[in-house]
């Protein structure tokens, strides 16, 4: 079957490396790719946010399914506007897809299922806004309704910062604001629970840290993700319990109330105190860098589980992964998250021998005729899996600095809580 990608991030070329490997896949075309994906797959540049002219590209091409990687194109419907046609969307449908594109959605959910999250606060302007800060604890946390590239959520330590949050939302900064989100700030160490569904049946997708600062220590500016490790330190069967029957099962039901079907996968943000896990946010799609650090760990065919998840057979497949644990680094431009400067090459990157346990994932990376440049923040993932995170944290650093790369950044402490050196 010919299989198209939608998403040019690291976490695209992991499911493109994956579904590679498929004995069901016949051809890849990428919308748009990164040099990474360009080396097994069609690199394909279309308008993606043109529904009808990728449908238009897809029948032409043969392209029996396509894999939605980021959120945007979920959010805007992309599983509706195919819905009863011949080509398969493995992602959840636009009501689903709230979950992530609507904050204050969410939190009515839970709201209604007693889910347990942060006590919140829904404004409908700035007076209101003000006034209830007032009266608030600080610190407090100031979120857009809407999507915003995780730029939408301000943890404000006093009165002050939070009357500039919440000026810069209603200012329309992430678009047209007609109400905010107010939460209490919720303590404890995060962690990001995954699963995959067909809409009747779910299965466990993985759990992971992510390293969102910059800097090491995390310190720093807030970044799409500098790193990562898997599996979670905090999880055990007890709180995978907690976190099915409390958070997981109530959205899934009321989700299917609200009359939306969700296929794929779903990313639950939780922060863990004492063993108790209270939901930060969904995402209706794998994280970047969650998917490059938990998919070498799949002994699954990623293409079965699409096929069945789509079909609603999830039930009758099983899903391997393999007991080892993985660490993820983020090799990104210098001055990402702010300013940096593309179209830098990367020399040698072809050259670069990799074991059977180590991947490269390519993101903001663009192929030339002269070779590889980068085009993007960050720019290459470095996966390692293996029985010991000191080990997988070695080998990825050691590969980095193989490379070379003289406008690379990375942190080189991916992983400190499970690793004490
Ligand atoms: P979100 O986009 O909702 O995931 O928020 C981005 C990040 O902000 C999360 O990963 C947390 O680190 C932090 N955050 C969001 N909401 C809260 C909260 N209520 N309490 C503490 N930290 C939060
Ligand atoms: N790594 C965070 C995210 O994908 O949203």
């Amino acid at each position: 079957m010919n299989v198209g990608i939608i998403g040019s991030g690291g976490r695209e070329h992991a499911i493109c490396y994956l579904l590679n490997k498929s004995k069901k896949v016949s051809k890849i075309f990428c919308f748009p790719g990164n040099a990474g994906t360009n080396l097994i797959a069609q690199n394909v540049n279309l308008n993606t946010d043109n529904f009808p002219e990728l449908e238009r590209y897809c029948l032409r091409k043969d392209i029996k399914m396509l894999v939605v990687g980021p959120e945007k194109p979920l959010v805007n419907g992309i599983v509706d506007h195919f819905k009863g046609k011949s080509i398969r969307v493995f992602g959840p449908d636009k009501i689903s897809s709230k979950l992530e594109g609507s904050k204050i959605f969410t939190k009515k959910i839970c709201q209604k299922k007693n889910i347990p999250t942060s006590k919140f606060k829904i404004c409908e302007n700035l007076t209101e806004t003000i006034d209830y800060l007032k009266n608030s604890y600080f610190p407090i946390v100031i979120k857009a309704d809407g999507l915003a590239s995780g730029k939408g959520v301000y943890i404000c330590k006093n009165f002050n910062e939070a009357k500039v949050a919440a000026k810069e939302i209603f200012n329309g900064k992430f678009g047209f604001a007609e109400q905010i989100l107010i939460e209490e700030f919720l303590d404890g160490e995060e962690m990001s629970y995954f699963i995959v569904t067909d809409g009747k049946n779910y299965k466990f997708f993985g759990s992971a840290q992510d390293h969102k600062r910059v800097g090491e220590g995390d310190t720093g500016k807030n970044t799409g993700g500098m790193g990562c490790y898997s599996p979670s330190r905090l999880l055990n069967d007890a709180l995978e319990l907690k976190i099915k029957k409390k958070i997981i099962e109530p959205t899934l039901n009321a989700i299917n109330e609200h009359g939306g079907v969700y296929k794929g996968f779903l990313y639950i943000g939780l922060m863990i105190k004492n063993d108790e896990p209270f939901l930060i946010e969904f995402n209706v799609r794998m994280g970047d860098p969650e998917c490059q650090t938990i998919l070498p760990t799949l002994n699954t065919d990623l293409m079965n589980i699409f096929i069945s998840c789509c079909d609603g057979t999830l039930n009758q497949s099983k899903i391997n992964f393999s007991k080892f644990k993985s660490i993820c680094i983020v090799l990104c431009s210098k001055g990402y998250p702010e300013k940096f400067d593309n179209n830098i090459e990367i020399e040698d990157l072809e050259q670069l021998k990799l074991l059977e346990n180590q991947n490269i994932f390519h993101a903001g990376t663009l192929k030339t005729k002269t070779g590889i440049i980068s085009n993007g923040g960050r720019v290459l993932s470095f996966v390692s899996t293996s029985d010991d995170f000191l080990k997988c944290r070695n080998e990825a650093i050691n590969l980095i600095k193989k490379l070379n790369w003289k406008n690379g950044y990375f942190r080189a402490d991916i992983g400190n809580k499970v690793i004490k050196i």
